[in-house]
């Protein structure tokens, strides 16, 4: 069998897939995150890799002394992990969802040439969530943990480095560092001197389904992975998830419903991003592409709504076993479609896309004294399957002018009915889920780890293994209603811009 582990924002994952493909076993190992001022978000790396050896102990001894083949790796894309010349960690990981950087990003394109001459060279935005900006910030702000700094990696690199001893990361994770030439797989070196960095801050890049290198010993001591098993390249979770989804050519698109919300959709061949509206990445396949935007709080939306106003649920949840968001979506069910004309801004943490603002707020419209609870949970539903259309509509109108047939939606937040049936009535189209597809990162990267491993030859052939499972086709009736209530939607964020301070 093979191992996927996802270095996850709630938590880490760990994935056992067997050599035809089934899923055997998977294991969840949630870890804090710490939003020290408005608008941060950082991480303890010893956190993840502490989630990772408490996972590994609880799922090695369910795999009956299977033998481990590779481990492959996903992780939370743009977390800037900072390593010391002794290779010990220099600071908290800033995370992909800070947006603390707003100022370092305007330097980063300055020192570029603008906007366009960025884009020439990365084929990205310098977006505030991307690690550039961080490591520009730690030297302005922090410069002894800046000159302390010998590495920067991305958070699965760092799991990996402390199962190998191997300092590398991988092309999809390192284009969203904003300082990679994406079309051509390589670090854009003029431009990390250019801002006054170090070029040799960078590790080295592979492939995703390139081996890197062994489990040590120490390592096979603390986690039980036999030593000597091979560890992967991997892959940034927004584009491993997408690859386990099996959407590896364009057409169809895959809707990821994590903290975040990812639409993204693989390319065989590199895309050019003229106004850098979506996120155009380096795939898991040698010489492949993804295109992808992200609304930042998706699943996110709803988990802080489940805290904030489902103290009933959670309470309830803890007396029946039954989940609280199935609760919640439970209410949210109760209440008709458009939820009584209440509609929610999802940016709880800014914005990304389809509007990169990270000022951008929260908010809940259209509010009467009839909304119940129930209202505002379907209202917070709808809202992300609203921004995640506007992402769809850049994806597929703006660049390449596709016709989508259907949609795949993973992630935790695919388990519910009730959000896989908002989505197919705003999108109306067909929603399917798919094997695997609820784990998100780790499945993907145990697919590329098998490939890795030569059980498959390239990623084309692990496609057949991802069966269709569940499909919910749009309600007619609901989706001009839907389509009323989206154009509204649409204007929101425009009226209250000026607000967003
Ligand atoms: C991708 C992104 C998010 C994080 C969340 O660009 O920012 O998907 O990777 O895990």
């Amino acid at each position: 069998c093979v191992l996927g582990l996802d270095v996850g924002t709630s938590g880490c994952k760990i994935l056992a897939l067997s050599d035809t493909g089934e899923i055997l076993q998977s294991v969840v190992e949630e870890y804090p995150c710490y939003t020290l001022r408005e608008g941060w978000s950082e991480q303890d790396p010893e956190d993840w890799w502490k989630g990772v050896r408490n996972g590994l102990k609880r799922i090695l001894p369910l795999l009956g002394g299977k033998e481990i083949c590779a481990v492959g790796f996903s992780g939370q894309m743009h977390g800037m992990v900072t390593l010391d010349e002794n290779l010990q960690v220099v600071r908290r990981a800033i995370l992909w969802n800070d947006q603390r950087t707003g100022k370092q990003c305007d330097e980063i394109t300055e020192a570029a040439g603008g906007l366009e001459r960025l884009l020439d060279i990365t084929n990205n935005r310098m977006l505030t969530g991307y690690t550039g900006g961080k490591i520009l910030w730690m030297k302005e702000n922090e410069p002894e943990n800046y000159n302390k700094t010998r590495f920067i990696l991305n958070p699965k690199d760092y799991i990996r480095f402390k199962l190998s001893g191997e300092i590398a990361t991988d092309v999809s994770d390192a284009s969203g560092t904003g300082l990679f030439n994406v079309k051509e797989r390589r670090w854009a070196t003029d431009l990390i001197r250019k801002i006054g960095l170090d070029p040799d801050i960078f590790p080295k890049v592979v492939e995703s389904t390139d081996a890197v290198g062994h489990v040590s010993r120490e390592a096979a001591g603390l986690t039980g992975i036999p030593e000597g098993t091979v560890v992967a390249g991997g892959g940034g979770d927004a584009v491993i998830s997408t690859t386990g989804l099996g959407l590896i050519k364009p057409g169809r698109i895959g809707i990821t419903l994590g903290t975040s919300g990812v639409a993204a959709m693989g390319l065989p061949a590199f895309l050019p991003n003229p106004d850098g509206m979506l996120q155009v990445f380096c795939g898991n396949a040698p010489g492949s592409y993804n295109a992808m935007g992200v609304t930042l709080s998706a699943a996110g939306a709803y988990q802080w709504f489940r805290g904030a106003l489902g103290e009933y649920e959670l309470e309830k949840a803890k007396q029946t076993g039954k989940s609280a968001f199935r609760l919640l979506d439970e209410k949210a069910a109760a209440v008709p479609p458009g939820a009584d004309g209440l509609i929610f801004l999802p940016y709880l943490t800014g914005e990304r896309a389809p509007i990169n603002d990270p000022n951008a707020k929260g908010a809940f419209l259209g509010l009467t004294s009839r909304h119940s609870k129930g209202h505002f949970a379907r209202a917070v539903l709808e809202g992300v399957a609203f921004s995640l259309k506007q992402v769809y509509d850049l994806i597929m109108g703006g660049n390449m002018d596709i016709v989508s047939d259907e949609i795949v939606l993973a992630g935790g937040g695919a388990n519910s009915p009730l959000w896989r049936q908002i989505f197919a009535d705003v999108f109306n189209l067909p929603v399917r889920t798919v094997y695997g597809s609820a784990e998100g990162g780790s499945f993907g990267a145990a697919l590329a780890a098998g490939v890795t491993a030569g059980i498959w030859k390239n990623l084309e052939e692990t496609v057949p293994l991802i069966k269709p499972e569940s499909k919910t086709l749009p309600v007619p009736e609901n989706v001009p209603l839907y389509q009323e209530q989206y154009q509204k939607y649409t204007k929101f964020y425009g009226a209250l811009k000026w607000s967003f301070k």
